[in-house]
């Protein structure tokens, strides 16, 4: 089904948002996010993961969304609608929307401001200067004890920026792997 035919679809209540995440995956992420006080998942597309964070976070915490996004032909970026409206229907934490890329996000005033965080979920840009940019940016913003998980890391350059570069890196040790989806705990 093209994304046109889904958007109108999911606005007559016809269909859930889309998600590129297992169920599998899904239920582990959610685990990991119960309870906590300070999330962000970079790779956001139509909220589907993000809506299920802010359904069992600590009612007092922030989620953190960011996504990039892109306009459709029409001028009307499908996606980021939906991810709106998804988040809102859900009134549980403080939500901050950040559209721009999971690097620059990293960056700004009100993620420092945030950190560190319990759990960070990447699942934007799978490249690997992709990766390099969110893990440079976002790994010290994890907490000791926190999580940082990053979806498609069982092939290709996921998997090999994975062995070579977080492998590598002593402050994090990988705990688990759900579907396509590696788990890392920051240990120092
Ligand atoms: C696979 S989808 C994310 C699926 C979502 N995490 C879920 O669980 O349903 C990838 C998303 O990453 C976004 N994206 C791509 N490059 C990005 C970047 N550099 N920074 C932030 N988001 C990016 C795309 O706009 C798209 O919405």
């Amino acid at each position: 089904m093209n994304l046109h035919a889904h958007f109108w679809l999911w606005c007559l209540g016809l269909r859930p948002p889309l998600s590129t995440t297992m169920p599998q995956e899904l239920e582990a992420l959610v685990q990991q996010a119960r309870g906590k006080a300070r999330i962000a998942e970079v790779g956001v597309y139509h909220a589907a993961t993000s809506r299920r964070f802010r359904r069992v976070m600590d009612a007092r915490g922030t989620l953190v969304a960011v996504d990039s996004y892109y306009a459709s032909r029409a001028g009307i970026p499908v996606a980021y609608v939906i991810a709106r409206v998804e988040l809102a229907k859900v009134r549980r934490g403080r939500l901050v929307f950040l559209r721009t890329t999971g690097a620059l996000a990293a960056e700004t005033e009100v993620v420092r401001g945030l950190a560190p965080f319990d759990l960070v979920f990447i699942d934007g840009d799978h490249s690997w200067n992709g990766l390099h940019a969110n893990w440079g940016g976002w790994s010290p913003l994890v907490r000791v004890g926190g999580t940082i998980a990053i979806h498609d890391t069982t092939s290709g350059d996921g998997l090999r920026f994975a062995e070579e570069v977080i492998a590598a890196d002593s402050r994090f040790l990988r705990f688990q792997v759900k579907d396509v989806t590696t788990f890392f705990r920051r240990v120092v």
